[in-house]
């Protein structure tokens, strides 16, 4: 999987124990699921996934790892044409040009293996699932020699050691089971029922300023194969602007994030959050209570994978050292019955002060 801002590689067996410990739940949904981790998480469970993520990128990986059942797919196919992309010749294009040129994202000689690579896929008489599965086997494959922070804000003065090896591609660790994958904005998701027939609904929504679509412009245009003009140092697409998201702004995001949560139909909610995010506890505890009882937990996370590196500029250079490398999450988790989410959240074995169980 890519390297990912707000990640939840490393809650993956706390949100999915969670989810076990309650009664009745067959299908859940990741609204805001971005590399898919989670929702993968789930699916392995055996639960039924329905995930959304308004990024064209995320919405790729959740019809192949999600939506994608990989019992009803023609593997031999997928690895053949996989072989067939790989051993194509470099041709020099838009994304060499544009990111290993202009941009020094990848190293030139895998920039024109990424323009062989998308041409191909192009051209090719593919389902949508496989569309979708060779599109994460080349993304995929260009995160593994990239030359960034794991931010596409801006990459490294020297190639990363990695930005050296050859892009290779491979088959994506697909899944069996079933899902569903949306990309809409997830007010718009909620309000015309998209949670109506699930029992739990998963929320990750971004935190902070970061915006997913500035910062993972690479793989938005790699998906859109739009080839749109692009500005700066970084090289990002001229349209980037019209795609931040009202979790970006902080005078926006609590009635976002209130709009969201109280048009969702599930019977659990089971909320991640930042504590370095633009939401408060209280603000969050609020938010929530108006949907049922809420439990809660923090957890300890390591900071983003840019924070774990260091601070760069858009040039490369690394201009300052980051104040620390962990925080933590809160996990809310909201229904109807106090002690199924006290149970399943494990809250009781914790301290009060830290578990505070609020409303109802
Ligand atoms: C914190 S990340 C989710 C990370 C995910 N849980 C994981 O482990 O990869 C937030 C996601 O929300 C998506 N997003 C931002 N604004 C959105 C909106 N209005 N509706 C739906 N998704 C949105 C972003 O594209 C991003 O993938």
């Amino acid at each position: 999987m890519i390297k990912y801002l707000g990640s939840k590689r490393t809650l993956v067996s706390t949100l999915t124990g969670v989810v076990h410990r309650l009664p009745d739940v067959r299908r859940v949904c990741d609204l805001f699921t971005g590399t898919t981790r989670v929702a993968q998480g789930f699916k392995t469970a055996g639960y039924h996934v329905r995930t959304n993520d308004v990024a064209t990128y995320a919405h790729v990986f959740a019809l192949a790892y999600i939506e994608a059942d990989a019992r009803a797919l023609d593997l031999a196919k997928l690895g053949r044409i996989l072989g067939e992309l790989d051993a194509l010749p470099g041709v020099r294009g838009y994304y060499t040009e544009t990111f290993a040129e202009q941009a020094r994202y990848f190293h030139p000689k895998n920039g024109a293996r990424i323009d062989a690579v998308r041409d191909a896929i192009e051209g090719l008489d593919l389902t949508r699932h496989e569309r979708a599965i060779l599109l994460t086997a080349l993304i995929e494959a260009a995160d593994r020699v990239d030359s960034t922070t794991g931010l596409q804000m801006a990459y490294l003065k020297q190639w990363a050691p990695r930005a050296h090896n050859d892009l290779a591609l491979r088959l994506p660790d697909l899944l069996p089971g079933t899902g569903e994958a949306f990309c809409e904005d997830a007010a718009a998701f909620v309000r015309r029922g998209g949670t109506e027939t699930v029992d739990l609904t998963y929320l990750d929504p971004p935190y902070n300023q970061h915006s997913y679509f500035g910062n993972y412009h690479v793989w938005e245009s790699l998906v859109r194969h739009d080839r749109p003009e692009t500005y700066g140092i970084a090289r990002k697409r001229l349209d980037t602007n019209d795609h931040r998201s009202v979790f970006n702004s902080k005078p926006k995001s609590r009635d976002a994030f209130a709009a969201v949560v109280t048009g969702i139909q599930s019977r659990y909610l089971l909320v991640s959050f930042n504590n370095e995010g633009y939401l408060s506890e209280t603000d969050l505890l609020t938010i929530l209570g108006g949907k049922g009882y809420v439990a809660q937990r923090s957890v300890d996370s390591k900071r983003y994978v840019g924070a774990q590196i260091g601070i760069y500029n858009p040039a490369g250079d690394k201009v300052g050292k980051v104040s620390h490398l962990r925080n933590k999450e809160h996990l809310f988790l909201v229904g109807p019955n106090r002690q199924e989410i006290e149970h399943a959240l494990g809250v009781e074995s914790l301290n009060r002060a830290q578990s505070s169980l609020a409303f109802g």
